[in-house]
């Protein structure tokens, strides 16, 4: 979480405007203004899928932000764009997942290191539900734990603890297959499979978008309890202002054709539920602010 002051200790102070719950950057971060170690750092990131092809496409373009380890802690950070800004194309950079994987140019680092593929540091939830279906609940959250030699026994207990945690019923649900669980417990499921194994990076692409409102609402609820526990980097990407506002430590507001980082918002924490901060008018204002800069984006494409 952030704190309330507009920028961490180890930057430089950068003017920031306030509006409603957040501080808008004059500009996104960049790697030389912080001190402390990273978790996540772009530097002039850019992706052509097709490179030197005829049907050569640049998704992104010099993407440049960094995130800091913030030590017992992990930051939230939510990535908002219209649709083909490049959103997954940057989570997938960080999971280390091809074709996205190696960039056309610049550095991608983790922890400080280049990022030369997928690793247990890293853990993904997907929007489509990708359990598989001939394991049973129990089978698909403790799948991770299976390949890397951990005895039955003991994932057992493991997964029905998580099993818990994510809001399901023991008793009732572990034994179920995928097909007869509903949107909302299937990505339970998922969330449960992605954090037993402990990433310290929880990456996670429109989790929420195929859930109705309520349940969204939950899921969102659910997902800032866990992430309180775990401490982990969370980077989640949205097509809802709504949820970025409430969930994100800082909010990254991408542009299109090529996708850059446009804006970068540090927000509020989500000290109340996602019911009760939407209701506040300066929640409101934040979000009518960035709503307002998409759309400004969009009518300056065409
Ligand atoms: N494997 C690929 N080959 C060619 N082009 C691709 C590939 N993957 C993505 N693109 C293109 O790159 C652009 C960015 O795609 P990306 O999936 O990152 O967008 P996004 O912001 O996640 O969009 P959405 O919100 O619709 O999920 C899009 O124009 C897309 O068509
Ligand atoms: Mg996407």
């Amino acid at each position: 979480m952030t704190d309330a002051a507009p920028q961490p200790a180890s930057s430089p102070p950068t003017a920031a405007e306030q509006v409603g719950v957040s501080q808008v950057l004059a500009r996104p971060r960049t790697p030389e203004q912080l001190v402390r170690p990273n978790v996540v750092r772009f530097n002039q990131v850019t992706k052509t899928y097709n490179a030197g092809r005829p049907n050569a496409y640049t998704a992104i373009k010099d993407v440049t932000f960094v995130v800091e380890d913030l030590v017992d802690k992990g930051e939230f950070i939510c990535v908002l764009g219209p649709s083909g800004c490049g959103k997954s194309t940057i989570l997938r950079l960080i999971a280390g997942l091809e074709p996205q994987h190696p960039p056309t140019s610049g550095d991608v680092r983790v922890f400080g290191r280049p990022v030369t593929q997928p690793g247990a540091d890293r853990g993904m939830v997907f929007q489509d539900y990708t359990s598989f279906d001939h394991r049973t609940v129990l089978e698909n959250v403790t799948f991770g734990l299976e390949c890397q030699g951990m005895p039955r026994r003991r994932r057992y207990d493991l997964g029905r603890e998580w099993i818990r945690r994510v809001g399901l019923d023991v008793a009732a649900d572990a034994s179920k297959y995928p097909h007869e669980l509903s949107g909302g417990m299937r990505q339970r499921v998922a969330i449960a499979r992605t954090l037993i194994l402990k990433p310290r990076i929880i990456l996670m692409d429109e989790p929420f978008g195929a859930l109705d409102p309520m349940t969204r609402m939950n899921m969102q609820d659910l997902l800032v309890a866990l992430w309180r526990e775990v401490q982990a980097t969370v980077f989640f990407v949205t097509h809802s202002i709504e949820e970025a506002v409430f969930l994100g430590d800082r909010v990254y507001v991408m542009s299109n054709s090529p996708g850059t980082i446009l804006r970068e918002l540090v927000v509020e924490p989500a000290d109340r539920s996602s019911k009760e901060m939407q209701k506040e008018a300066k929640f409101q204002e934040t979000v009518y602010y960035i709503r307002d800069l998409i759309s400004q984006l969009e009518e300056g494409r065409d």
